[in-house]
């Protein structure tokens, strides 16, 4: 009797360390429409994570510890609603980072990370083909034709993904909680200028 009523309790400890860790990688209950494997969409949480993608396309709540990731809105790129913030007139020797680390100044003008996830304003629509032609050729929206992905995405660094990997980080993306949210178009140097 007294063992089972261990086994039971161990049994609701693990299920519940279970919940817990599908929280963390921030994994939609319902899997977004594919065949993909849970191995694959774990290895896919685990590549996102080491690979660091939340630090720029996480949203963030202010914490008296500093800025933490919003897993409310996980992966879903520069929130379109805030403002951009003022660009300080002697900052022109600088990249400079805002508070959510989702909008980036630079050279190349202003940057705004992207809506990773699977709602038609992120990768919704996309193709797996287009999410390695973004990786591998650093295009937007992953068509060829497109613009050249700005800084600070290191898409030359994640090229060298390997095409298991690549393939799982796609299968995780596509399993998150779709958040609308239609990041604005960069920001182009000239008018960025007007802006100081
Ligand atoms: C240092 C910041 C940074 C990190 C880290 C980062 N990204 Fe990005 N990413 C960006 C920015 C900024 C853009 C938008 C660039 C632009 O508009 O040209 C972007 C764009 C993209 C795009 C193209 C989206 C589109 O609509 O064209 C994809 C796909 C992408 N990132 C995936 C990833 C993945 C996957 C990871 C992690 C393995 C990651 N990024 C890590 C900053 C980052």
């Amino acid at each position: 009797m007294k063992q089972s009523v261990i086994l039971i309790a161990a049994m609701l400890l693990m299920a519940a360390c279970g919940s817990h860790s599908e929280e963390d990688h921030g994994t939609w209950s319902e899997p977004y429409a594919s065949g993909d494997s849970a191995e694959m969409i774990e290895r896919g949480a685990y590549l996102v994570t080491i690979g660091a993608c939340h630090d720029c396309h996480s949203p963030k709540v202010m914490t008296p510890e500093g800025p933490q990731i919003d897993t409310a809105r996980l992966l879903s790129g520069h929130p379109s609603q805030q403002p951009v913030a003022d660009i300080p007139q002697d900052a022109r020797q600088w990249v400079l980072f805002d508070m959510g680390l989702t909008a980036f100044v630079g050279p190349w003008g202003v940057s705004f990370s992207a809506n990773l996830t699977p709602d038609e304003t992120g990768i919704g629509n996309w193709s797996y083909e287009q999410f390695e032609t973004a990786i591998r050729r650093g295009k937007a929206k992953g068509l060829e034709t497109n613009r050249p992905l700005l800084p600070p995405m290191p898409w030359e660094m994640y090229r060298h993904f390997t095409d298991e990997d690549l393939r799982s980080i796609f299968a995780y993306l596509k399993s998150i909680k779709p958040v609308e949210n239609a990041v604005p178009a960069p920001i182009p140097p000239n008018r960025l200028e007007a802006m100081r």
